[in-house]
């Protein structure tokens, strides 16, 4: 059997099962239109496909996983949603990103009684059977073009980039663009209220006090030698004033 028998007759089987849910169960909805439909068939029979052979991820898996999974938090483009306080992720760097998918998955991350916004990423990350499909999202979501984050945040930029050259850039650099060998992401783009509350995670210990978790460990010396929660504020929003990426 050819692979285009395989994607038609999945298609066929997928549009059925498909419609036949929306007319039993909202019958008061109106479809979608048809190439929405087509878009769904094609991706859940890509993912089909995938799981039946998940020992060869490949970037377009990396694209089917992120569709079906990721974007209804963080966006079609990776912008992510600062409601639900989901980051903005495009175009970060991938052994990053597959790290902390791997943390998620294994409880190094995000299992703190408090930590809500983690616990809704572990929830998310269970779909992510093996490392191949960690590492195929993570390089598609790097592949994706940076995003600027368009939140304003008030701060006190003098003491924040006091603090910044004084704390942060010896890691993270002097236009915080990373440090792909220390492992510090880039923090330019990403939203401020994001940024302030992983600061903050580090500094009580939410998050990188697991005795697994060594780049997370090196953050929480960092954030400790913050003297207080104002200088986290201001140190963010000086961040924030770090553009990298054109609007
Ligand atoms: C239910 C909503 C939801 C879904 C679905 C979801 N995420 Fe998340 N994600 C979040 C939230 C909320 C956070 C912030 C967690 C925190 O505050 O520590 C997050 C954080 C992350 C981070 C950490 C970013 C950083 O800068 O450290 C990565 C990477 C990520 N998500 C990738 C993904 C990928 C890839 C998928 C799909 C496999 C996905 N997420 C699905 C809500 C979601
Ligand atoms: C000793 C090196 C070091 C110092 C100093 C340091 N960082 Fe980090 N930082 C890291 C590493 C490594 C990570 C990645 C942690 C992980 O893998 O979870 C990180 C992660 C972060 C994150 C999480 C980003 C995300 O997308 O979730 C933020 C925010 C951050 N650092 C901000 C800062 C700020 C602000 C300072 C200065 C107060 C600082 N860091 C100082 C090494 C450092």
């Amino acid at each position: 059997m050819s692979m285009s028998t395989i994607f038609g007759l999945g298609s066929r089987t997928r549009k059925g099962v498909f419609a036949t849910k929306q007319n039993l169960s909202m019958a008061s909805w109106s479809l979608p239109p048809l190439s929405s439909l087509k878009t769904y068939a094609a991706l859940t029979c890509f993912v089909s496909l995938f799981t039946a052979h998940s020992g060869s991820a490949s970037a377009a898996d990396g694209k089917a996983l992120f569709s079906t999974t990721c974007i209804a938090c963080h966006g079609s483009k990776g912008e992510g949603n600062t409601v639900i306080g989901a980051p903005n992720i495009a175009g970060m760097d991938a052994p990053y990103l597959t790290r902390q998918l791997s943390n998620f998955s294994a409880g190094i991350r995000g299992t703190a009684a408090s930590d809500n916004y983690g616990a809704q990423m572990r929830a998310a990350v269970a779909v992510l059977k093996s490392d191949a499909d960690r590492v195929a999202v993570a390089s598609y979501v790097a592949s994706l073009p940076k995003i600027k984050a368009t939140s304003t945040f008030k701060a006190n930029l003098t003491n924040g980039s006091t603090q910044f050259n004084a704390v942060c850039s010896s890691c993270h650099g002097s236009r915080a663009q990373g440090n792909t060998q220390m492992g510090a992401p880039a923090l330019p783009g990403t939203d401020p209220v994001y940024l302030e509350r992983q600061i903050t995670a580090f500094r009580s210990g939410t998050r990188g006090a697991h005795k697994d978790d060594k780049t997370g460990g090196l953050m929480r010396v960092g954030a400790n030698m913050l003297p207080d929660a104002l200088s986290v504020h201001d140190v963010v929003g000086y961040i924030n004033t770090l553009n990298t990426v054109k609007p």
